[in-house]
């Protein structure tokens, strides 16, 4: 009876989860960054002088990307760098690339790695 009753629960708890757990598509991720963001941040998120604009942050910074929240990371993506009080070159999103893709990117950044 019991166990039955466990079982029932994560069986519901696994529908619950489940469509969060596709919900993020860190390839399609992947596939947006490198059309619309490496050519400033660079392929693998170090910026620096190999990309069209020198002076990004780089994204694979150990000890400072993995502290910046998700919300954060959103935030500069859909609303551009002056949202942060960061350079305007550094474009506005939200009206070309979908919310659930933007989320998606960010899943991507976080999986750069860190250096
Ligand atoms: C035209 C060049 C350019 C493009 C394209 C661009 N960025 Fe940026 N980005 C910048 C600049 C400049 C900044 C502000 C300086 C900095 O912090 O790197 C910035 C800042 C950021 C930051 C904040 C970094 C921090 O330390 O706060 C994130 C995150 C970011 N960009 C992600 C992206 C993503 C994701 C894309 C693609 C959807 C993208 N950028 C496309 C130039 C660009």
């Amino acid at each position: 009876m019991r166990a039955g009753r466990l079982a029932a629960a994560a069986v519901l708890v696994s529908l619950v989860l489940a469509p969060v757990a596709r919900a993020v598509d860190v390839e399609r991720g992947a596939r947006l960054y490198a059309r619309y963001c490496a050519g400033c941040h660079g392929r693998d998120g170090q910026g620096g002088a190999h990309t069209f604009m020198p002076h990004v942050e780089n994204l694979t910074r150990r000890g400072y990307v993995e502290l910046l929240p998700d919300e954060y990371l959103m935030l500069v993506i859909r609303e551009g760098g002056p949202a942060v009080g960061k350079s305007a070159y550094m474009p506005a999103w939200g009206g070309t690339i979908a919310e659930e893709d933007i989320a998606n990117i960010v899943a991507h950044i976080r999986r750069l790695g860190l250096r």
